[in-house]
């Protein structure tokens, strides 16, 4: 039988790798969860119209969507992204806004699969409806912003646009493409085709030859409605007296369809060009009503969580590791004790763990200096005759006898302040790996 492998463009994180990824997501929750953003769990997969209306003319849905007709004969797809599962929710349930969500979760799109670039990729976000204030576009930005600070992350790069609104929008992509077609065929072969679909897309072209021809091309941020340029100005100023740095650049353009005013991306310089989006997003005030709900603005960010953890460990930081075992037991006297202390301490808060299989004293020995643990809690056959307990530091040291009614006190003492001490970073996991 042929090995069984992990499908292309898509990784294990193993046990042993997987603190980093463990305290992104904690870090990532309680910075959300100060802002007032409480967490929700949408499907992994939904009727394929739900990201249909994200933007049919977006790779995102029209060559790299997974979807199928499933057993039942309803045409389903695997999430692409998360923002139009959460639009789909908010119209279903009505919520009262404003309406703060954080979510973090897989996602699927059908990519070819290099440094960076999975078939199936995590992020982190969030999502604000209901107010088109342009201090929500400042909270939402700081948000990811300060995120990436309290990771350890060096060299990120804020770059912000505003793409105008229904009202200076088809204005200013009607100026944008009459300057395109008159340089038509000097564009990229994919955008000789498509430059009338999207002409936006053109200017987020990377290929030398649009790069060239959209060099002196109009600019939305030249061409906004007054509300449009008042509120791009306010969230600039915003980020200003905040203290948070960031670049207007001009030729921003997302990959998906949706958005209205702001729109951002966070940049790691310590990545390759083509794959140095950390993070991004914007408004998008005209999607819930394009979704078939009522007219709700709505601003948010999505965060690949493989390209930050790339990030890390590029720049040469990386998140606190997972606390080791407070203690390991070690029995060879039947396994009774193994199995009653466990529970008792882990009752009481401590981390410990066990071997089983009644395997010799020295495997035992061996599994708890594998571990990582401080103690070894052991009892042999003296022990559990003497209802006693022998506490031994595993980094080297005498055996303490106590007995069994005072373990939990006596191995508090002994633990005090060095408790959360932490393991030795041993982490090459699999988006580590280039495909
Ligand atoms: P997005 O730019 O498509 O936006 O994805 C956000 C982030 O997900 C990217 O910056 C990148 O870090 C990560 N990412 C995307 N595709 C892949 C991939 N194939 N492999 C690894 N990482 C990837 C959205 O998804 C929007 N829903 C963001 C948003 C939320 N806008 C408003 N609210």
């Amino acid at each position: 039988m042929p090995e069984l492998r992990n499908p292309p463009g898509t990784f294990d994180v193993l046990p042993s790798e997987s603190g980093p990824w463990q305290e992104m997501l904690s870090t990532f929750a309680s910075t959300a969860g100060a802002a007032g953003y409480e967490l929700i769990v949408t499907p992994t997969f939904e009727d394929v119209g739900v990201f249909t209306r994200i933007g049919e003319s977006t790779d995102v849905v029209r060559k790299e969507m997974y979807d199928f007709v499933d057993k039942g004969g309803r045409h389903v797809a695997l999430r692409p992204e998360v923002t139009a599962s959460v639009v789909r929710a908010f119209i279903q349930h009505r919520p009262v806004t404003p309406w703060k969500a954080w979510y973090a979760g897989s996602n699927f799109r059908f990519e070819r699969p290099q440094a960076g670039r999975f078939r199936e990729f995590h992020q982190v976000g969030i999502e604000a409806f209901g107010s088109s204030d342009p201090d929500l576009d400042v909270e939402v930005v700081t948000l990811g912003w300060d995120f990436f600070a309290r990771l350890g992350i060096k060299g990120v790069d804020l770059l912000v646009n505003s793409l105008g609104d229904a009202a200076c929008r088809p204005a200013y992509r009607q100026k944008l493409l009459d300057y395109l077609m008159a340089r038509r065929g000097d564009l990229c072969e994919e955008h000789r085709g498509r430059v009338e679909e999207n002409p936006l897309r053109v200017l987020d072209c990377k290929r030398e030859a649009c790069r060239a021809q959209t060099a002196g091309a109009p600019l939305q941020v030249d061409n906004l409605c007054d509300s449009c340029a008042a509120h791009f100005e306010r969230v600039t100023a915003g980020l200003s007296a905040l203290s948070v740095p960031y670049r207007v650049e001009a030729h921003l353009v997302r990959g998906l369809d949706y958005y209205t005013r702001t729109t951002f991306e966070y940049a790691g310089t310590m990545l390759e060009s083509s794959q140095n989006a950390l993070g991004g997003g914007g408004r998008y005030d005209g999607l819930v009503q394009a979704m078939g709900g009522p007219p709700t603005p709505a601003v948010g960010f999505a965060i690949g969580v493989e390209r930050t953890l790339l990030a890390l460990g590029a720049t040469g930081t990386s998140p606190r590791p997972p606390a080791r075992l407070h203690a390991f037991v070690v029995d060879f006297a039947g396994g009774d004790a193994a199995r009653d202390i466990t529970r008792e301490l882990r009752q009481a808060g401590l981390r410990v763990d066990r071997a089983f299989d009644d395997r010799s004293p020295k495997a035992q020995f061996k599994a708890a200096d594998r571990s990582g643990a401080r103690f070894a809690l052991v009892v042999g056959p003296d022990e559990a005759a003497a209802s006693q307990v022998a506490i031994k530091d595993l980094s080297g040291g005498e055996q303490h006898p106590v007995g069994r009614g005072d373990l939990l006190e006596t191995l508090r003492a002994m633990l005090g302040a060095g408790s959360e001490a932490s393991l030795p970073g041993r982490s090459h996991p699999g988006y580590n790996r280039t495909p």
